[in-house]
């Protein structure tokens, strides 16, 4: 192996593009002053026919897929392909690396190994919506390719009340063609996706990059709390039924069951008190909980501990409460041959003879729908202080380098291994 030895020059430049590239794609965004770009927005439309332009200039085919996916091809029409991607799309507020870096370092191993006879094709895949910012279901555009999309999901609103089905029309999509973007399994050799940790693991541990063993599941659950608005100078304390003391008990819930469980973390991201006045108690209360665990019963069992708390809290306080589930994927487990073919690779780039890093991911991925459909393999790079979703999200340009450079090395050991 080590074929990309003699290619140390190239590779520092196709990290120095990626840099340069992150960089161009974070000046497309909805929000003056930060990063946001959400599904079938017009940004979404410019990033992607930025993708597509960067696909082409390295010999690539490419379209849009019908749940406007962008996607490049390189290789033999008829032959199985190795998919190598991530998303574009950003939560609010985001940093520039956070599935962007995973694209455009997918774009450097296919001009790597332009010249490389492979066994298969390679397609680049820019996922279009992983994070779920705008209809609060994540992973809609992986979903698609996966063949796992539901059709109760067309009903799902933005904040502005717009359904996915009228936002794909708006965008020129078809919501009747949505089947289109599925793939077979026997078109896929498998799919590698190179991401930020969004963790401090790596950067504790003083090492560049990881092979991922398996990723969070993950469900996610709106909740309204429901009590009585009155008054606020006028209310004695025990005449209330204030809805945002019971989010926010529901909060701490949250946490403290949580903090109680190895590998299960939950989160409450956001909480909003009606009708939202300095003079009346909160009469209702809508709160978001994300929750991910290392394997899917325990962060079941969790999810019914909370229940229960919720149960007894808002019986406390004379509230209401509902919870609907707005997203739920299984924990994936990262196919032992990608494993293998990464550990492979990052070897590539170390001089130690020791075994890189295997981390288990807490953060969702596109690789996880893509389970569904074929074996998926990734590789983490160090994130300075693990800082993700935020404007200062960060990755070294010497450690994309040393990603590329075990990305090319993966893919040239699976064309080996077949
Ligand atoms: C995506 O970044 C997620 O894990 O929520
Ligand atoms: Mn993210
Ligand atoms: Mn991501």
């Amino acid at each position: 192996m080590a074929l990309l030895l003699a290619e140390r020059d190239r590779i520092a430049a196709a990290a120095r593009r990626v840099m340069v590239r992150c960089d161009e794609l974070a000046r497309v965004t909805s929000a003056q002053g930060s990063i946001e770009r959400v599904y079938l927005s017009p940004e979404h439309a410019r990033v992607n026919r930025l993708a597509a332009e960067w696909m082409r200039e390295i010999g690539m085919t490419t379209r849009q897929d019908a749940a406007g996916n962008q996607l490049g091809r390189a290789g033999d029409a008829a032959s199985p392909a190795l998919m190598l991607g991530s998303h574009l799309d950003t939560v609010p507020d985001a940093g520039r690396f956070d599935g962007i870096v995973g694209v455009l370092m997918a774009l450097e191993v296919v001009r790597l190994l332009r010249d490389a006879r492979l066994p298969f094709a390679l397609e680049v895949v820019a996922f279009s919506d992983e994070e779920g910012t705008r209809f609060g279901k994540a992973l809609l555009g992986s979903s698609a390719v996966a063949g796992t999309w539901e059709p109760q999901w067309w009903t799902l609103t933005d904040a502005d009340g717009t359904s996915l089905r009228e936002a794909f029309l708006e965008f020129g999509l078809d919501p009747g063609r949505i089947a289109e973007a599925a793939r077979r399994p026997d078109e896929l050799v498998g799919y590698l996706e190179a991401h930020i940790e969004q963790g401090p693991e790596l950067d504790e541990r003083g090492e560049a990059l990881a092979v991922v063993s398996s990723i969070a599941s993950a469900r996610r659950f709106q909740l309204v709390v429901e009590g009585e608005a009155r008054h606020a100078g006028g209310t004695p304390y025990d005449r209330r039924h204030d809805a945002l003391l019971g989010a926010s008990e529901a909060a701490l819930a949250v946490e403290r069951i949580c903090r109680a469980e190895h590998h299960v973390i939950g989160t409450v991201g956001q909480l909003e008190a009606y009708p939202g006045a300095v003079n009346v108690v909160p009469g209702e209360a809508h709160l978001s909980l994300d929750l991910r665990g290392e394997f899917d019963e325990t962060r079941d069992g969790v999810w019914r501990s909370i229940e229960r708390e919720i149960d007894a809290i808002m019986g406390r306080r004379g509230l209401r409460w509902t919870a609907r589930e707005v997203h739920s994927a299984p924990a994936v487990f990262c196919a032992p041959l990608l494993q293998d073919a990464l550990r492979e690779g990052i070897r590539s780039t170390v001089d130690t003879a020791e075994d890189p890093a295997v981390i288990f991911s807490r953060a969702g991925h596109d690789a996880m729908a893509i389970g569904a459909v074929t074996g998926v393999g990734m590789l983490f790079l160090r994130n300075p202080d693990g800082i993700s979703h935020h404007p200062d999200e960060a990755v070294s340009e010497q450690d994309v380098a040393r990603g590329i450079r075990s990305l090319a090395e993966t893919v040239l050991q699976l064309a080996a291994d077949r």
